[in-house]
């Protein structure tokens, strides 16, 4: 095998010494035959496009990889360019292949194989990468240091894989990065700081992976960052201030770690953010009035926390509301009446906090709403007529309050419900004979109040599985 190389590349050196008009391609005669010898050490299916990857005659113009080798881009000067090998079935390992012969590579895209094993250092080679694509392969071990020595890179996608180690301080050198997804692995160790330096970044990815330790201040330096996803993770300490200075931002996704300390209002500097996901953290405190100015917010989940205080009567103006989630703190004080202008909302829940006072009749206004899910609380008074008008709503949850008074006719009108408990509050007087045309519950609590008359017999009919008296676990 070694030998009869030799003799192919000496004959091939022959033929380009003999011949100038050759001697331009001489360079992509080398990194054909390199790849060919990566090839031979991969597991490739039958049928595959790469079988255009083909020993060349010594005879061909040695132009022919750049030209009819599938996923092959060369440049000008006949040199290997770009590799592109994205969902080809291939599976495989990195040790055969020779960065030092292709180190004109620019782009290469390995993404959605099988390839598997270490990431070679001396991927370093390839000087000139502006974008690695890795992403979704099994390859393992850990991130070589030597990645930052690839100052051209613009993309490094390195998502889902089995990489595991600490992330390398040396990416702190790629200055030139606007996209950084490392997401779906096994990192560990902490966030560098030197990723304050990559201030190009838009998007930084490092989700579902095994990360501790703060969020580094000097992120309040990536100026350009419109995305930065690090939940589940296990980052500790509090929401550093600073990330208010990140004002490019769109999405802020923090959720599942094991963050403290307080929401900082300078958060509600972030004008571009569409999605702000704190859920399933320590946070505590109250929630600052100043998130009511995210007026380009579609989701605020702030759920699975222990906040205090009261709803801010100012998240009323987020008008571009979707979803709103407040579930599971100690919050505290009335619902204030201001949610009601919230027109965009499909979800609004607060269950399970210390929320007392009436049910605003504003949030008869949400026609949008599917669901309402306000149980466990300490809400008094009447549960509001105006209830019956948010014909979207699929679930309607107030049990648990010491909600009194009767049931609303109303709620007759919500046609699309299919769950509706109100149970263990303190509600009396008949039941509606309008619930009858719920025709599509699924789900039914009363118990637990003291109302009397019979359940409607057309409700009995139509479902078969609810519960009168049975508490849905939410
Ligand atoms: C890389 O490209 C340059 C210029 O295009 C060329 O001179 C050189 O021979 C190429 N290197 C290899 C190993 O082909
Ligand atoms: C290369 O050589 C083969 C025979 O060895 C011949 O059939 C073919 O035409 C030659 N091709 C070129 C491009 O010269
Ligand atoms: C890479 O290859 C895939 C499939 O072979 C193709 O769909 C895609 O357009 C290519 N991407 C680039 C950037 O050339
Ligand atoms: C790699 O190829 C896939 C499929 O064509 C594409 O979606 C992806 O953006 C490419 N990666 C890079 C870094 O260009
Ligand atoms: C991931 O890598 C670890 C070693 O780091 C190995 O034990 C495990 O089997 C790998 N998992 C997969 C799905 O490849
Ligand atoms: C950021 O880069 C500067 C030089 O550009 C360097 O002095 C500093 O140590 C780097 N910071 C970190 C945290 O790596
Ligand atoms: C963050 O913003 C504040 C107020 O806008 C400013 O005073 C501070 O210098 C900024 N910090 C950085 C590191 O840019
Ligand atoms: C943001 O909200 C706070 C508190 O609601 C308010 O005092 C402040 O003026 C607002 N800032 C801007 C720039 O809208
Ligand atoms: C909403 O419901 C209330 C009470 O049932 C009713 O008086 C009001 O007209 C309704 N408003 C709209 C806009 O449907
Ligand atoms: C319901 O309870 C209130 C006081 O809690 C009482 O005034 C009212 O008469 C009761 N209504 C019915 C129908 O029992
Ligand atoms: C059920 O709905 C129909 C049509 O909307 C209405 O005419 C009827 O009165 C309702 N039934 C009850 C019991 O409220």
């Amino acid at each position: 095998m070694y030998s009869s190389n030799l003799l192919f590349f000496s004959l091939a050196l022959l033929i380009i010494t003999l011949s100038p008009i050759q001697n331009f391609a001489s360079a992509s005669f080398e990194e054909a035959n390199a790849l060919l010898k990566w090839k031979a050490s991969l597991e490739i299916p039958k049928n595959s496009l790469l079988s255009s990857w083909i020993p060349l005659p010594l005879n061909s113009s040695a132009s022919v990889p750049c030209t009819s080798w599938f996923g092959v881009v060369c440049n000008a000067d006949g040199s290997i360019q770009k590799l592109n090998l994205t969902s080809s079935g291939l599976k495989g390992m990195l040790h055969r292949f020779s960065f030092s012969l292709l180190h004109n590579l620019t782009h290469f895209n390995l993404s959605l194989n099988n390839f598997y094993g270490p990431i070679p250092p001396e991927i370093q080679l390839l000087s000139k990468l502006i974008y690695l694509d890795f992403s979704e392969n099994k390859f393992s071990g850990v991130i070589p240091p030597e990645i930052g020595n690839l100052h051209q890179l613009t993309i490094l996608y390195l998502y889902s894989n089995n990489i595991s180690g600490p992330i390398p301080i040396e990416l702190g050198n790629l200055k030139s990065l606007t996209d950084l997804w490392m997401e779906n692995n096994q990192l560990s160790g902490s966030i560098p700081s030197s990723f304050g330096n990559l201030t190009s970044l838009n998007r930084l990815y490092l989700y579902h992976n095994q990360l501790v330790g703060l969020i580094p201040i000097e992120l309040g330096n990536l100026k350009s960052l419109t995305q930065l996803s690090v939940y589940k993770n296990q980052l500790s300490g509090s929401i550093p201030s600073i990330i208010g200075n990140l004002t490019s931002l769109n999405v802020l996704s923090l959720f599942k770690n094991q963050l403290s300390g307080p929401i900082p209002f300078e958060l509600g500097n972030l004008k571009s953010l569409s999605g702000l996901s704190v859920y399933n953290n320590q946070l505590s405190g109250s929630i600052p009035s100043s998130l009511g100015n995210l007026t380009s917010l579609n989701v605020l989940y702030l759920f699975q926390n222990q906040l205090t205080g009261p709803i801010p009567i100012e998240l009323g103006n987020l008008k571009s509301l979707t979803d709103l989630e407040l579930t599971n703190n100690e919050l505290s004080g009335s619902i204030p009446s201001s949610l009601g202008n919230l027109i965009s909302l499909n979800v609004l829940s607060w269950w399970k906090n210390q929320l007392s006072g009436l049910i605003p009749i504003e949030l008869g206004n949400l026609k949008s709403l599917t669901d309402l899910e306000a149980s466990s609380n300490q809400l008094s008074g009447s549960i509001p007529s105006s209830l019956g008008n948010l014909t979207s709503l699929n679930v309607l949850y107030l049990f648990q309050n010491q909600l009194s008074g009767p049931i609303p006719i109303e709620l007759g009108n919500l046609k699309s419900l299919t769950d509706l408990g109100v149970s263990d509050n303190k509600l009396n007087g008949s039941i509606p004979s309008s619930l009858a045309n719920l025709s599509n519950i699924q789900w039914l609590n009363l118990g637990g109040n003291k109302l009397f008359g019979p359940i409607p017999s057309e409700l009995g009919k139509l479902r078969s599985h609810s519960s009168f008296s049975e508490r849905k676990p939410s």
